[in-house]
């Protein structure tokens, strides 16, 4: 067999692979050493190595996210879309009284993620394993949710994908919160400095992508396709801009 027939047909090599188990290809070649390998995962999920990798904005952007999800929430069930590094999910939990529904398709995330709450809190946290690019759960069944620094790690189908199952699932009248990378930082220290502007590219490949994309319009383009209509209600920006937290709502009709 030629070497060229050999990355035509990309053989099973990589460590990478080990880690694929029902997981999406994109994620285990791209993150495995990030999210699915067990020292990946005690590594990172420590508080100053998330804000390290935040540039220092993890406070600000986890308490701004806790603040627009909480403040005036409306009533229903609450979805978390995948696991987070710090402590997001034991803050939300604690920020209120109900059930938080989260999943992820990574086992050792969900189980990290159950690792870092109280026995109470834990009884309030519905884990399940799924993709998000395809939901078990049913249509309009929660009021809130919430996708922290998930969009710009995956490739553009699986974005649109993920995207129109957060909408599928979330009810008239629910909020979506997002908290992201802003627009394309050209402007941005990061972004001008070539070595840390390569880094990022090579850390994150879908982050370019991303970076172009017009975010409000990709989901009024979903939520138009199921007959809803969503707004965007408020953005907040830190870090010049390099990072944004934004919270759209859906109307209560639909539109068709
Ligand atoms: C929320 S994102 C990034 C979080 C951010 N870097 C942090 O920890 O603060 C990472 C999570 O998304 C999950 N993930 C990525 N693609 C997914 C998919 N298609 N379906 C479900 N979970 C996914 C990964 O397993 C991982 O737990």
């Amino acid at each position: 067999m030629s070497s060229k027939h050999h990355k035509n047909n990309e053989l099973p090599t990589g460590i990478w692979r080990r880690f694929l188990n029902g997981k999406p290809e994109y994620l285990v070649r791209h993150y495995w050493w990030a999210y699915l390998w067990h020292w990946g995962v005690w590594f990172f999920d420590h508080q100053p190595i998330i804000n390290a990798i935040l540039f220092g904005q993890y406070r600000t952007l986890s308490l701004r996210a806790l603040r627009d999800c909480m403040k005036n929430r409306p009533q229903g069930r609450f979805l978390q879309l995948t696991c987070a590094y710090g402590s997001l999910t034991p803050a939300l939990l604690k920020a209120m009284d109900d059930e938080l529904y989260l999943m992820d398709v990574a086992d050792i995330q969900l189980t990290a993620s159950r690792k870092k709450l109280t026995d109470e809190t834990r009884e309030r946290l519905l884990c399940a394993r799924m993709n998000a690019e395809l939901l078990a759960y049913g249509d309009n069944v929660f009021a809130t949710v919430l996708i922290f620094f998930l969009l710009h790690e995956l490739p553009s189908d699986a974005r649109e994908h993920s995207v129109s199952e957060a909408i599928r699932v979330l009810q008239p009248g629910g909020r979506l919160v997002i908290t992201e990378y802003g627009a394309c930082p050209k402007k941005h220290l990061l972004w001008r400095l070539w070595p840390t502007r390569l880094l990022l590219q090579r850390l994150e490949p879908f982050l370019e992508s991303f970076w172009r994309l017009d975010l409000i319009a990709m989901l009024q383009q979903h939520a138009k396709k199921q007959d809803k209509v969503i707004k965007q209600i408020d953005e907040f920006h830190c870090f010049s801009d390099f990072y944004r937290v934004c919270v759209f709502e859906l109307d209560e009709s639909l539109s068709g």
